[in-house]
């Protein structure tokens, strides 16, 4: 006989949430109220702890892919409004489906694709989802230890960094790395790992507050871009050289100026379009005079970037403290708006993060089931 769903308490019937009925700047990201979503036989409920924002999710707002303004720009079908934005969320699960076991009531998991997006204080997932760091060691493991829930949410772009630059670009020891955006979400977890890895880290930022950051991350040299031309400062520091990877996901001038910038036999790639234009012109002269690669990277590598040996090495980073997310602004919910706003104005150094309630998003995991009597022993279901 099927069990009804198991939780921690009964669910509210509605939720806050943020929606947008139309496509368009920031502030048709408006607050609602919707219904609690309840599990399918094996699925979780996961209380939304906090809720990292996405630059792919601009793209959506917007109403495009990240070839805005492009005429081969596809109409964007996702489905009927009210939408709600996704993105990588650190969630406590609270109820759990009929066919789930396995799953400890109270546990955080960092989750992408919860349903109906990650902008609300509740949010469904297929239960494997929670098995996706750790396929071969399922329960409560998920997370990295001693962090924030708004950290956890901002850690889930480090596989980003890690695989595009690991794997992708293929990034040696004692190679050179110039890092685009490097105080973005992604780029301060990018200047990081290419320092982990041995590399010399060359690193582009807009401003002073951003430049700073990234200096203090270890960058061995940093280029404000909107005060030198980035092409001269690196042929200048490589002594002409150039570099070995290009890290890119600014689009545009940056892209094709880019490739000025790379050594022999160095590579590009090339993973957003920050700029949100998907086209350019590019020179191929530099292909065929120093072999120079061109990388693309995305969708089915999201997965990959998340293979268990690759989470065990993030994992040790951050245990070493030699990876650490940077949190530019951590938002109430209701300021979805504000948050895309200040990423679209470049205003933020580091990963903007919603949550639902502030305190709880800042707190560890330690203190706060110390906290909490409630949650100290949380029960196997
Ligand atoms: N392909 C995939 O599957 C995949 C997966 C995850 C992430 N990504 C991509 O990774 C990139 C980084 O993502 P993120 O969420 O961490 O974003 P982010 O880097 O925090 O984005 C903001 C940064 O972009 C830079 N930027 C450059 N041109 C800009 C412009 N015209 N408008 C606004 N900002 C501009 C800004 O830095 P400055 O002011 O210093 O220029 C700003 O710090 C994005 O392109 C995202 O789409 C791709």
């Amino acid at each position: 006989m099927a069990r009804a769903p198991v939780g921690v308490g009964p669910l509210p019937a509605e939720m806050r949430a943020v929606v947008h009925h139309e496509f368009g700047p920031p502030d048709v990201l408006v607050p609602a109220r919707l219904p609690v979503p309840q599990p399918g036989p094996s699925e979780v409920v996961l209380r939304v702890l906090a809720a990292a924002v996405d630059y792919a999710q601009l793209h959506i707002r917007r109403g495009g892919s990240g070839r805005v303004g492009s005429t081969r720009e596809p109409a964007y079908g996702i489905g009927e409004p009210p939408y709600v934005r996704g993105g990588s969320v650190c969630g406590e699960v609270v109820a759990v489906g009929s066919n789930v076991s396995g799953v400890t009531l109270g546990s955080w998991h960092l989750v992408g694709g919860l349903r109906p997006g990650a902008y609300v204080e509740y949010g469904v997932v297929n239960a494997s989802a929670l098995r996706r760091p750790y396929p071969n060691r399922p329960g409560p493991t998920a997370v990295p230890d001693g962090l924030s829930p708004a950290e956890i949410a901002a850690f889930d772009y480090a596989p980003v960094a890690y695989h595009t630059l690991r794997v992708a670009a293929g990034l040696t020891e004692g190679e050179t790395v110039l890092l685009h955006a490097a105080a973005g979400g992604t780029g301060i977890l990018a200047v990081q790992l290419a320092k982990a890895f041995g590399a010399r880290v060359i690193a582009t930022a807009g401003g002073d507050a951003k430049t700073s950051l990234v200096r203090s991350l270890g960058a061995d040299v940093v280029i404000d871009y909107r005060a030198e031309d980035f092409v001269s400062a690196v042929l200048k520091t490589t002594d002409g050289r150039g570099v070995d990877v290009v890290w890119e996901s600014v689009g545009s001038d940056v892209f094709t100026r880019s490739l000025d910038c790379l050594a022999e036999a160095g590579r590009l790639v090339s993973f957003g379009s920050n700029s949100f234009t998907g086209e350019g012109t590019v020179d191929f002269y530099p292909f065929w005079t120093k072999n120079i690669s061109l990388i693309g990277w995305g969708g089915a590598n999201n997965a990959e970037a998340h293979a268990p040996e690759i989470m065990a090495d993030l994992l040790r980073l951050v245990a070493a403290g030699e990876l650490r997310p940077v949190v530019a602004r951590l938002l109430p919910l209701e300021e979805a708006a504000e948050a895309h706003r200040m990423i679209e104005a470049r205003e933020a150094a580091g990963k903007v993060v919603l949550a639902p309630d502030v305190k709880v998003a800042t707190t560890s995991r330690r203190s706060r089931y110390r906290a909490g009597p409630a949650r100290r022993n949380p029960a196997p279901v």
